[in-house]
Order: structure tokens, then C-alpha cells, then sequence
């Protein structure tokens, strides 16, 4: 269902949101910008600061938004939740790997939340609808030591614009399609950082559980895949048979079995 823009929806209420998340522990803290490069790009040359643990910047529009394998993320003003938050608590090698499983299952049971939307998961960290893309996650940081300050970026695409740009168009769909009805942005924020906020202990202390979690959450296993390159060249091709418990994909491939940690999925 495509929903009326003639209406542009509001933009995301600062205060409002200030306000709900002061009450979490961990992730009390927003700044919300008009525009910037890149809110992960903002929120990485704040790794160094203490006191900017758990902050995350908030964006309508970015003018060089970064999506995984060096490509970008467009997402025309207004229109998405563009959202970098800075990881309280630095994390071991073990955690690492879940990272991002745990950011896309939390992006996915917050849109549920606040919007009646169902999305389901596709390797490695994207939400779908009716296997369209609708949000995707980024995982930036630094590693000093056996630490890792790391940097989670999530877009996900809220009201679809009033012009899909091209490069978007057959490649993107926005929750207001399936919700049949404008999506509250600000609500989808707070929902997200409540849901980091009630999740980060699990992540900390049992990582391998989240990636089960997300493993069985995405039915992976069985399904025949085509896993591609950055270029779109054909990497592997195989049978799903899950998740390793250090977040590699474990395909069955005619030549034997094959643990793929980057790529791009496409069923068949
Ligand atoms: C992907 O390619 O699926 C990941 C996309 C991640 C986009 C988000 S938008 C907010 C944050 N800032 C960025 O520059 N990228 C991430």
C-alpha cells in the first residue's frame, strides 16, 4: 500500500525524545542534527570521549551516508530513522561478531513495537519487507587492545518520500507501505534506544545466544543462497545451514562446506 505524501511528516521531536530516553540507563543521551556527512562518520570522531558513551546522533537528512561494504545510504530527507549510537561499554572479540545480529534483531523488534510492522531478517544485518530492504545496520569502531569502541549505524526507511529518488526505486521500501499509514519517527527512535537499552546486558554477557537468536529468528537454514561480492560477482552458492557461534555463514556449497563472513545474500 502506497500512503498520501502530499503531507510531509513531521520532523523528528528532539525534546520529546530527550525526554523519553532519560529515563534508560545506558542510552539516555541524543543530539538530533539537521544534516551531517554521516552520523556514524560524527559519532566515531567521538569515540575518545568518556562522557559520550552511549550517546547516539540522530539526522534527517545525511549528505555522504555510509552503508556496509563502501557503498552509500540515500535516504531523501525527512524519510528515514538515520541513527549512530556510540556502544556504552567496549567490547571483547567474542562480543564483536554479534554486534551486529544484535543491533538488526533490536531495529527489528522496535519497529514491531511502534509500528505493527513485521519485518523479516536477511544476512547479515538487513531488515525486509516482502524482500524488499526497508533498514540496514552499519558497524563501525575501533579496536584498541583485545577492546573495541564501536560505533552501531542504523537507517531505516520510515515514510516514503514524496519523490523516490532513482537510484532508490525497486530497491527500498518504507514501513509507511505496510503500515498503510504515516510512520511515527520519533516514537521509532525511542522504541530502538529502549530496546538497546533492555538488550545490551544480554549482548554483553552471552553473545553466541544473540546470534542464535538471530539464526533461528531469520530461518536461515535450508535455504539455498547465492552469496555476492561488493561488485555483485558471485562469491558462493550453496545451502544455509545457519550461523557459526562466531557469526559466519555456514553454507553448503557443492565443493564442501564454506564459512562466509562478507558478502551480500540473495536466495534463489
Ligand atoms: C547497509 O548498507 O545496509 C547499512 C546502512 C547503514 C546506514 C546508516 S544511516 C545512519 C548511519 N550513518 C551512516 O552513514 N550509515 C548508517
Amino acid at each position: 500500500m502506497t500512503v498520501d505524501t502530499s503531507s510531509t511528516p513531521p520532523p523528528i521531536d528532539a525534546r520529546a525524545l530527550a525526554s523519553a530516553v532519560a529515563q534508560l540507563t545506558r542510552f539516555k543521551s541524543v543530539t538530533c542534527v539537521d544534516s551531517v556527512e554521516s552520523t556514524n562518520a560524527l559519532a566515531l570522531s567521538m569515540l575518545d570521549d568518556d562522557a559520550a558513551r552511549g550517546r547516539s546522533i540522530l539526522a534527517e537528512l545525511q549528505t555522504a551516508g555510509r552503508g556496509r561494504a563502501g557503498r552509500g545510504w540515500i535516504s531523501p530527507a525527512g524519510s528515514g530513522v538515520l541513527m549512530s549510537t556510540i556502544v556504552p561499554v567496549e567490547l571483547s572479540h567474542e562480543t564483536l561478531p554479534a554486534l551486529g545480529y544484535w543491533a538488526s534483531l533490536c531495529a527489528a523488534e522496535a519497529v514491531i513495537e511502534a509500528c505493527s510492522v513485521w519485518p523479516t531478517l536477511k544476512w547479515p544485518n538487513d531488515l525486509m519487507l516482502s524482500a524488499i530492504k526497508v533498514a540496514g545496520v552499519l558497524v563501525e569502531g575501533r579496536t584498541i587492545g583485545s577492546f573495541t569502541r564501536a560505533v552501531i549505524g542504523i537507517g531505516i526507511n520510515a515514510n516514503r518520500p514524496a519523490e523516490v529518488p532513482e537510484e532508490l526505486a525497486g530497491n527500498a521500501v518504507w514501513l509507511s507501505d505496510a503500515a498503510g499509514a504515516p510512520i511515527d519517527r520519533t516514537a521509532l527512535a525511542i522504541e530502538l534506544l529502549r530496546t538497546y537499552d533492555r538488550r545490551l546486558d544480554a549482548l554483553v554477557a552471552k553473545p553466541v545466544d544473540v546470534i542464535r537468536e538471530w539464526s533461528r529468528r531469520s530461518a536461515i537454514s535450508g535455504r539455498t543462497l547465492r552469496v555476492q561480492g561488493a561488485q555483485g560477482d558471485m562469491l558462493h552458492e550453496g545451502i544455509a545451514r545457519g550461523l557459526t557461534d562466531d557469526g559466519g555463514l555456514l553454507l553448503e556449497t557443492k565443493d564442501g562446506p564454506v564459512t562466509v563472513r562478507l558478502g551480500d545474500v540473495c536466495a534463489m
